[in-house]
């Protein structure tokens, strides 16, 4: 079992990454492989609508997504976490998301072989307000995103009010609901 967290923060040791730290630990314990990528740290240029994807399934644009398709492709489960911004993701990862209208492409249009549907994804969001409906674009997003790349949204862990770097440490659960939903997605 080989689970893939992507961070999506650009805020390292923020609220987002100590709670993916977490589920990547509660999956670990389970015996699962764990990789962490962090998408401020690469090179990942926005989608640009080349469309060479149509074609062959392939990016035209030669970046750091060159090594995360494989990634993608490969785990068995994927854990998407980031902060909310202006109630959405962060372009960070929103870059990484939109340059996979290639694997999408690859599924939905050229019909090619594609990972199982029994790949699981899961979903850590966190906030500092305490609006209702804080979630709903980016889990709107996520979704898309994994039925895109053959995954199944299995599980989330939605945090509200929390601001400040590591204020996540001063949660009652969050820490533990993140080991747990990690735990969850490498038993499932
Ligand atoms: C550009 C920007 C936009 C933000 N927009 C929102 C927002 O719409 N709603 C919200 O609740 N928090 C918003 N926040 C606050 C962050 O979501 C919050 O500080 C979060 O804990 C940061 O997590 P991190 O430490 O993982 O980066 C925003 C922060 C930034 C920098």
């Amino acid at each position: 079992m080989r689970v893939l967290g992507i961070m999506g923060s650009p805020r390292i040791k923020g609220n987002t990454d100590l709670l993916l730290d977490e589920a990547l630990k509660g999956a670990q314990s389970q015996g699962a492989e764990v990789e962490k990528i962090t998408v401020d740290k690469l090179k990942i240029a926005p989608c640009r609508e080349y469309y060479g994807c149509l074609r062959d399934g392939n990016c035209v644009i030669r970046d750091d997504m060159d090594d995360i398709y494989p990634k993608l492709l490969n785990a068995d489960s994927i854990i998407v976490a980031s902060p909310m911004f202006f109630y959405g993701l962060t372009s960070q990862l929103k870059a990484l998301i939109d340059r996979c209208q290639a694997l999408w492409a690859r599924k939905y249009i050229l019909k090619q072989d594609f990972p199982s549907s029994v790949r699981k994804g899961a979903f850590i969001g966190v906030g500092a307000t305490r609006g209702k409906k804080l979630f709903d674009g980016a889990i709107l997003t996520v979704k898309i995103f994994f039925q895109s790349i053959g995954i199944r949204y299995v599980d989330e862990l939605l945090v509200r009010g929390v601001d400040k770097r590591e204020e996540i440490k001063e949660h009652p659960t969050a820490l533990s609901d993140a080991f747990e939903l990690g735990k969850r997605l490498a038993q499932k």
